[in-house]
């Protein structure tokens, strides 16, 4: 109650603002907020419970934290446009990263060492909890560098208000430090060492070599370069966005960014701006030397994990003390052409937020959508135990096929039937090789989702088995060939293999489905890969849904759960009472 009477107050201070006050050029986007038809609203590929602003153009999610129990969530945008430019910080709150309320833009270009843009960084909790954020402004001579910024008013849960430090910029390319100053960005959270030094890695490269440059201070202000990076690896090209935090062995329990000790493991993740994918290493950490040593030396970009095989980039992760868990963000970008995006007047989504551990294996994180989205499932349909035979596609009816969870599970008992590799292929050249037509023993089988009625358009995640040197190969795919009669988008396929053994595991598969994007989860987390498509006909309530096996063997279907999800408040129009909070 109490908390819903601030919603009520921060509403309307913020219509006030906005409506009477309009100062900065910033501020200019969320009075034509208020503008916004609710036709708007009905585009068939805006999703519903993605976060997205209302319109134009976001792409990486930063400085994310929880503070005073409200989830803050910070964003690049650009509010003039649908395309990338002009890029401010734009600022929204959550109690349960799911539904959002927008705030004025936290940080945007206002004193010399940002006046071209402030880029991605991230958020600290310094000296017991207060939230500090580092960032990368650009200046005017068009050099990136590093600037602190403070909340104004600690007492203030939404932070609505930052303040720059006036001896921005704290970090900066000099003739001395050799820095490259194009390529100097993306602070991560800091880490506090047992000598009382701060810690900050800053993504750059060098030629090809890719790097992530470390710094230390005492006080958070005066920052000194390191003699060595943390950790660099040659032909990588620019680390964009490097994040760099623990987790523990044997638990799915999250920890704090500067929490070190016995059974703790290191994650590296680095965003390659060559190659658009979110790579990370697990590895150890050497608070002597400050050197992050990866379990795995690195062969080429292949033999990198990813969080995501499908679109996703520019993450970055958080440690929740409220649910003790870290929960990891990123930036799904449009598959779409720029004509397009225009037109529609947006571009850009972000994920589902999830936790993130590591396997019990070691050798790979796990993702999971945060438990709180399935606050929106209703319409819950259960299928009882069946046998899919070979050919057969069942539809899966009961649910809003167009926006909608489900999660199946598949047992094989005649893995004798698996087509035989000869040769090494990458997964995903493999699932456009072999595509969902292509009948092999085992699979494909799966989900079509985003499908016609006359079956012209679907998209299909679906698992197929190999054998490959006498071992059990499963191979997850997400096909867009046949996801729209609209062949002006990037209908790239998508595929991995996911750390299972078919002859004693079940094959597990979780769609997250929602108007324009795709999120499956293989493997109860192990492998995941987000699309964006963009139907013609499979639209709304013309989408259906369908599970079907392809291969020529039977194969048993041990879980269907499917639910629709409702619509969640995304920064829209705001209706407070519904928020939760
Ligand atoms: C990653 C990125 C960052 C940069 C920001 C600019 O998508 O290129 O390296 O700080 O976007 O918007």
């Amino acid at each position: 109650m109490i908390l819903s009477s601030i919603w009520v107050l921060t509403f309307f201070s913020f219509i006030y603002v906005n409506g009477v006050l309009p100062i900065e050029a910033t501020h200019h986007s969320f009075r034509e907020l208020q503008n916004l038809s609710s036709d708007y609203y009905k585009q068939p590929y805006r999703t519903a419970y993605h976060f997205q602003p209302p319109k134009n153009w976001i792409n990486d999610p930063n400085g994310p934290l929880r503070y005073k129990g409200l989830y803050h969530l910070f964003y690049q945008y650009n509010p003039k446009g649908a395309v990338w430019g002009n890029i401010v910080w734009a600022h929204s709150v959550s109690k349960d990263l799911v539904n959002w309320a927008p705030l004025d833009p936290a940080i945007f270009p206002s004193q010399p060492s940002d006046i071209n843009g402030c880029w991605s960084g991230s958020t600290t909790l310094i000296h017991g909890g207060k939230p500090v954020i580092l960032y990368t402004g650009i200046n005017p001579l068009n050099q990136q560098v590093q600037n602190l910024a403070y909340p104004k008013n600690l007492s203030d849960p939404f932070l609505r208000e930052w303040v720059k430090s006036p001896k921005n910029p704290l970090m900066a390319p000099t003739s001395a430090n050799k820095i490259n100053s194009s390529s100097f960005r993306d602070p991560t959270t800091s880490w506090l060492g047992k000598d009382g030094y701060w810690r900050v890695l800053i993504g750059s490269k060098r030629n090809t070599l890719g790097l992530a440059i470390l710094y230390k201070s005492k006080d958070f202000v005066n920052w000194a370069k390191a003699k060595y990076p943390l950790h660099s690896v040659q032909g990588t090209g620019m680390w964009e966005c490097p994040d760099f935090f623990p987790i523990l062995n044997d638990s799915p329990i999250g920890i704090d960014t500067s929490f070190n000790g016995d059974n703790i493991r290191h994650v590296l993740k680095v965003s390659l701006d060559d190659k658009k994918h979110d790579y990370y290493m697990i590895g150890s950490y050497d608070i002597v030397k400050d050197k992050f040593i990866p379990d795995k030396a690195f062969k080429d970009s292949e033999s990198f994990l990813r969080y995501d095989y499908g679109k996703y980039y520019a993450s970055k992760t958080f440690f929740d003390d409220g649910k003790n868990r870290r929960i990891l963000l990123g930036w799904v970008n449009e598959s779409s052409s720029v004509a397009h995006d225009i037109k529609k007047g947006w571009s850009g989504i972000h994920a589902i937020p999830r936790a993130i551990w590591l396997d019990k294996s070691g050798k790979q994180l796990v993702q999971w959508p945060v438990v709180e989205i399935e606050k929106l499932r209703a319409n819950p349909v259960n299928w009882p135990t069946k046998l899919l035979k070979g050919g057969h596609l069942l539809q899966i009816n009961g649910v809003t096929a167009a926006q909608a969870d489900v999660e199946i599970s598949f047992e094989v008992n005649n893995l004798g039937e698996a087509e035989v590799l000869d040769n090494w292929t990458d997964p995903q050249s493999l699932c456009s090789q072999k595509g969902p037509t292509y009948k092999s023993g085992l699979g494909p089988f799966g989900l079509l989702v985003f499908a016609s009625k006359g079956l012209q358009e679907y998209t299909s995640v679906y698992f197929k088995i190999f054998r490959y040197q006498h071992k059990n190969l499963v191979l997850l795919c997400s096909d867009q060939s046949r996801s729209s009669l609209d062949n002006n988008n990037d209908k790239t396929n998508y595929g991995t293999f996911v750390d299972v053994d078919p002859l004693h595991e079940k094959l597990s598969l979780r769609s997250l489905i929602d108007h324009s994007v795709v999120e499956s989860f293989g493997g109860e987390g192990k492998a995941c890969i987000t699309a964006r498509v963009y139907p013609t006909l499979a639209i709304n309530d013309e989408a259906q849904l369908y599970v079907f096996n392809n291969g020529t063997a039977d194969v048993k279907l041990t879980r269907l759960s499917a639910w629709s999800l409702k619509k969640a408040q995304i920064n829209g129009k705001i209706k407070i009472d519904k928020t939760g909070l």
